[in-house]
């Protein structure tokens, strides 16, 4: 299955609503955060009031695409119970995104701790990873592509790659991958030690199947480097992104840039302009990046319309 191949977006993050000027940008596509938008689980509606009128706001400007953080697509808890099922399907459906992004990481109905608890990459662990992929994907009937995760610490047990595992699961259910870039990075310089390799990855899962694709920036705190979303994009990881656009041929690269990693550490300030100076020169390069894989008008902003 071939997705449409829109062109390069910017992830609808909530921390850049109500100052990033979205909707006078080219973006091709936008990436709705299905978490930030729907309504809790213990009420009666889809969409929370504010998540609806955010919609609202860029909805007929721009294509949509979803994704799915805290979905608990990959824990334990039964399937039809989870966020995934109850709200990110519906929210697909009712926007009508041309695929879904999923991240793979454990999580349950606490929410409270799933962020960075990677998978056990392990055969028997796969198969029922698998299983629930298959099952998600046809409950959203449309392509859905796991997110490679960056994490702090291999969860123990696992006797399988990263990249192993992931290929594992999209051949046994038929899924997709939505690979991010600036995850690869963070991995390879927080991992190395271990055996941890961009090349061998890229070499191991199906890139056939690869749906879409972030880039983002991070940095390091002591001695471990964040995939904190709060930079520019760093040189390795255009690099990446020309290699795997000559490798692959999936429907959007996405940008993702957040700013709550910057006041938390209470040293800076916001500073709106110069962060949409960042950002907007992200876009562009990511743009560019595009072009030479994809060729000039092959984005949404830019393709040439042929009269009937
Ligand atoms: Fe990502």
């Amino acid at each position: 299955m071939s997705v449409a191949k829109l062109g390069v977006g910017l992830q609808y993050n909530p921390e850049l609503i109500g100052w990033f000027p979205f909707r006078d940008q080219p973006l091709d596509l936008l990436e709705i955060l299905f978490d930030s938008v729907m309504a809790p689980l213990d009420g009666p509606g889809l969409l929370s009031a504010r998540g609806a009128a955010l919609l609202d706001s860029v909805s007929r400007l721009f294509p949509l695409t979803g994704h799915s953080n805290y979905g608990g697509d990959f824990g334990f808890d039964d399937l039809a119970s989870t966020p995934a099922v109850r709200r990110h399907v519906p929210l697909a459906r009712r926007l009508g995104v041309p695929w879904v992004s999923d991240h793979c990481f454990y999580s349950d109905s606490s929410w409270s701790d799933v962020w960075s608890s990677p998978l056990q990459f392990s055969d028997i662990e796969a198969v029922r990873v698998a299983e629930r992929a298959r099952a998600l994907q046809e409950f959203y009937g449309v392509p859905l592509g796991h997110e490679n995760a960056a994490y702090y610490r291999v969860c123990p047990g696992s006797t399988l790659s990263e990249a192993e595992f992931l290929a594992r699961v999209v051949e046994l259910s038929g899924t997709y991958l939505h690979l991010d870039l600036h995850n690869l990075y963070a991995n390879e310089l927080n991992h190395s030690g271990a055996g941890y390799s961009i090349a061998q990855f890229l070499d191991t899962v199906p890139l056939d199947r690869v749906i879409s694709i972030h880039v983002a920036g991070g940095r390091w705190i002591d001695d471990q480097y964040h995939d904190l979303h709060d930079t520019e994009v760093p040189q390795p990881v255009w690099d990446l992104l020309d290699e795997v656009l000559s490798r692959s041929r999936p429907g959007a690269v996405i940008l993702e840039y957040e700013t709550q990693a910057i006041l938390h550490r209470g040293t800076e300030t916001l500073d709106h302009a110069g962060t949409t100076e960042v950002i907007l020169a992200d876009l562009e390069r990511a743009r560019r990046a595009w072009d030479r894989a994809y060729g000039d008008h092959s984005r949404r902003t830019t393709a040439i319309r042929v009269a009937a």
